[in-house]
């Protein structure tokens, strides 16, 4: 599949799958089961943290639901400016719950940053991120994530939910593109 555009793999399914164990008994071990207690929410950020989110919740030896987001962020397809919009809205009211942000990349923080201000206005109980990657070197706005799965280079990443112009979201791997992919 998507012979030659790939030009590395730099995480591979098995990596994936192994962190998400560690993420999961992170996560749990920070909100463990209560009798009578609400259930942990997960807020998927649409689209690409839609493979993360169903493993994540499938790992989690805690009850979960799930709700979605859709963001969009004004800027150019590989570089964000900070100035979002809502797409697609949480169905339900997050006053008084558990809420852990389950999140693909955090690049330059602008669209987290901006995500963590709109949701802690709505007044949860409790307020964390979990991010699959995190490029160090690309980041403008400091934002606090709790968990974090792999940093990475400052590179355009693609695969296991990420896209580019909607393709290869469903590698199963994290890798990178052949610069011929851009050019054609
Ligand atoms: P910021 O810069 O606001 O960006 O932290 C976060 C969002 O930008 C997208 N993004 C990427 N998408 N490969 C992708 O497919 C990448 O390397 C990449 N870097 C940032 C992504 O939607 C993320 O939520
Ligand atoms: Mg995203």
């Amino acid at each position: 599949m998507y012979e030659g555009d790939v030009a590395s793999v730099l995480i591979t399914e098995q990596q994936i799958s192994d962190k998400i164990q560690e993420l999961a008994k992170q996560v749990a071990a920070d909100h463990p089961a209560r009798d009578g207690g609400s259930d942990l929410l997960l807020v998927g950020v649409l689209k690409g943290a839609v493979m993360f989110m169903t493993d994540m919740a499938r790992a989690l030896p805690v009850p979960v639901q799930l709700e979605f987001m859709a963001v969009s962020s004004y800027g150019s397809s590989t570089s964000s400016s900070g100035v979002v919009r809502i797409l697609k809205d949480l169905d339900r009211d997050i006053a008084g719950k558990n809420v852990v942000i389950i999140e693909d990349i955090v690049d330059s923080g602008l669209t987290l940053s901006w995500l963590l201000k709109n949701l802690a206005s709505r007044r949860p109980a409790s307020l964390e991120v979990c991010a699959l990657l995190r490029k160090p070197d690309a980041v403008k706005v400091d934002v606090p994530v709790k968990y974090i799965g792999f940093d990475i280079p400052n590179e355009f990443v693609v695969g296991y939910g990420l896209d580019y112009a909607e393709r290869y979201r469903d590698l199963p791997y994290i890798g990178t593109l052949d610069p011929k992919v851009y050019s054609s």
